[in-house]
């Protein structure tokens, strides 16, 4: 039996085993998908256990997406650009690490329609999945992107990825056509982003990468304003979808009861 694992700290709320097991199930595959928490300690280790072919797969969540590289053989054009992993495999005896976040962020906004071409755009937060967003902005053709975080220097530190990204003071709102929450304010329930004025923005698209709750309060408040919203259920089914086709070698159907395991 195939055995494949998502790894993180905290890991806890980690929705991947049911998208993957859903799949593995559906298309009779003798596989199990489980959840590890790790510590920086232990990733050496697991590591180990894919070159030994105990494990045939790993997905990296936060904090070790930037982390886990060092311990790789390899790393796909994606991964490189933005140094940041949450696919790993083994290929011809290398351990190869791949990024699928950017593929379910730039899939997640095309088909809500929304052309990010010509756009300006916003991010909050300056995280493990920030790198991915920034990339997949640029690859449709943003006009501009400009970043905001509590601890600057974090954002800052992007900008060597990232030559032409702007960076803007926290709870300053520079003018924008799409907002992105990439913070972690709003997985508790209600808790705001005190950004003045971000309550009085009309005909934008807010967009927040977190799915559970399904409607935070940056979600709520922007769609009473007559705003377009999306959470980031899409961009994570999206990314789990290209994990498993990596892994397995066909894309698992994406039917309504997947949307459904976000419940
Ligand atoms: P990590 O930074 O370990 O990758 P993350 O969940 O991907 O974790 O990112 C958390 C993001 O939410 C960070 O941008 C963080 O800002 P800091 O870099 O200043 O820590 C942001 N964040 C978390 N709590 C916040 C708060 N109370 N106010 C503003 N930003 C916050």
């Amino acid at each position: 039996m195939k055995k494949f694992l998502v790894i993180g700290n905290p890991i806890k709320h980690s929705l991947s085993p049911q998208l993957h097991n859903f799949w593995i199930k559906k298309n009779n595959i003798n596989a199990v998908y489980e959840k590890k928490q790790l510590n920086s300690e232990n990733l050496q280790d697991i590591i180990l256990m894919i070159k030994e072919r105990k494990i045939d797969g790993l997905n990296v969540t936060v904090p070790f997406k930037r982390e886990i590289i060092s311990y790789l053989d390899e790393l796909s054009v994606h991964a490189s650009k933005t140094q940041s992993v949450n696919t790993i495999y083994l290929e011809d005896k290398k351990i190869i690490g791949h990024n699928t976040d950017i593929y379910g962020f730039e899939l997640a906004i095309k088909n809500n329609n929304y052309d990010v071409k010509g756009k300006k755009v916003l991010i909050l937060g300056a995280g493990g999945v920030v790198p991915s967003i920034i990339f997949a902005l640029t690859k449709m053709e943003a006009k501009n992107i400009m970043i905001t975080n509590r601890t600057k220097s974090k954002a800052e530190s992007l900008k060597k990825l990232f030559v032409d990204l702007s960076i803007i003071e926290w709870g300053k709102l520079p003018e924008f056509d799409m907002i992105i929450n990439a913070t972690s304010l709003g997985l508790k329930k209600n808790e705001a982003i005190n950004i003045e004025l971000l309550n009085t923005c009309k005909n934008k698209f807010f967009y927040d990468v977190i799915y559970n709750p399904r409607e935070t309060k940056f979600l709520k408040d922007a769609k009473n304003n007559g705003n377009k919203i999306e959470n980031g259920g899409k961009m994570f089914i999206y990314q789990a979808a290209e994990a498993f086709k990596i892994w397995h070698g066909f894309q698992p159907e994406i039917s309504d009861e997947i949307n459904r395991l976000l419940d």
